[in-house]
C-alpha cells in the first residue's frame, strides 16, 4: 500500500519545554453569523471561547480545532474562521468532522427524515499531519466519511500512523473528530468511529501514544484505555446531555474548551474551562 504524506511537519519549540495546546471543537458555524441554535449564538460563542482562552495567564503554543467547524459546507464560513485564527498569531491546525463533509436537507424534520449529502472537505483542513516538539509529536487524522454522521478509522490512516509511530518514538498525542470509546449514550454511540478496534489494535504496538483528544460528542469526559488517556471536549456551540440514550441538549452546561499541557518529561495535564 502506498502512503501519502501530503502535509509538511510543523515544529514547535518553547523556552520552558512545555507545550500548551488549546483544543476547541464543534463550532458548527452557519453562513449567517447571527445564527442561534437552542439559545446559542454560534459565532459569538466561538469568538468568546477563543478570546477567553487567550486572555488566560497560560501561554498558548498551538490551537487544535477538532472538527465540525461548520454546519453548512460553504467556503466563506471557513475563511471567517481561518481569519479569526490567523489573527491570533498562534499556530493552528483544523481537522474535519462529519459536518465538514456532509450537508443536511430538511433540517426542520426529525433527524431520521433528513437527507445527508456528501461534500468535499475544505482544502485547508489537514489530515495525516504531524506537529512536533523536541519531546512530543501531535498526530492529526481525519475520521470523517462524506455523507455520514458516523466516522471511520480509514485504512490509509492506520498505515500512516504505523509508519509515523515506527519512525518516531517521541510521546504522542493523537487528535481526531469522532470518539473511539463508547460514551454510555446510545444515540451518540451509534455515530462514533465505526471501527475503533482497528485503532486500539494499532496503539497496542506503540506505547508512546499517551493521549487522544476528540470532539463530536459535545461534552466533557476523561477515560483510560491501554495506557492512553482519552479526552472528550465540550463544543464551543451547544452541549449534549451526557449518559442518556435519546438525543437531548444539556441545558446547564456552558460552551467550553480544553487545555492540554504537555511536559518535556512526558506528563500531561489537561482541564476544561467553560465560558464565563
Ligand atoms: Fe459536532
Ligand atoms: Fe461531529
Amino acid at each position: 500500500m502506498t502512503v501519502s504524506l501530503p502535509q509538511p511537519h510543523k515544529t514547535l519549540v518553547t523556552a520552558d519545554g512545555f507545550l500548551n495546546v488549546l483544543q476547541i471543537t464543534d463550532l458548527h458555524l452557519h453562513e449567517d453569523p447571527a445564527t442561534i441554535i437552542h439559545g446559542n449564538h454560534l459565532q459569538h460563542n466561538f469568538e468568546s471561547v477563543l478570546a477567553q482562552a487567550l486572555a488566560e495567564a497560560l501561554r498558548c503554543d498551538l490551537i487544535l480545532v477538532t472538527g465540525d467547524l461548520v454546519s453548512e459546507v460553504n467556503p466563506d464560513i471557513y475563511e471567517r474562521i481561518y481569519q479569526r485564527l490567523r489573527a491570533t498569531g498562534i499556530p493552528f491546525a483544523c481537522i474535519a468532522g462529519n459536518h465538514d463533509v456532509t450537508d443536511e436537507t430538511g433540517k426542520q424534520l426529525p433527524f431520521a427524515q433528513r437527507r445527508l449529502i456528501a461534500q468535499p472537505a475544505n482544502a485547508d483542513l489537514v489530515n495525516h499531519y504531524v506537529i512536533e516538539s523536541p519531546d512530543w509529536q501531535i498526530l492529526l487524522i481525519d475520521t470523517s466519511v462524506p455523507g455520514q454522521v458516523a466516522g471511520k478509522i480509514h485504512p490509509d490512516s492506520v498505515e500512516w500512523l504505523r509508519q509515523q509511530l515506527t519512525q518516531c518514538d517521541k510521546r504522542a498525542l493523537l487528535a481526531l473528530h469522532h470518539h473511539v470509546l463508547p460514551m454510555q449514550s446510545a444515540w451518540i454511540d451509534a455515530h462514533m468511529a465505526a471501527n475503533p478496534a482497528v485503532l486500539w489494535d494499532l496503539l497496542a504496538d506503540f506505547p508512546q501514544v499517551r493521549a487522544l483528544v476528540h470532539g463530536h460528542t459535545h461534552q466533557e469526559q476523561v477515560r483510560h484505555k491501554q495506557g492512553v488517556t482519552v479526552y472528550a471536549t465540550p463544543a464551543t456551540s451547544y452541549q449534549f446531555l451526557p449518559q442518556v440514550d435519546e438525543f437531548a441538549y444539556d441545558q446547564e452546561a456552558r460552551p467550553g474548551y480544553r487545555w492540554l499541557q504537555l511536559a518535556a518529561n512526558g506528563e500531561i495535564k489537561s482541564w476544561v474551562q467553560r465560558l464565563g
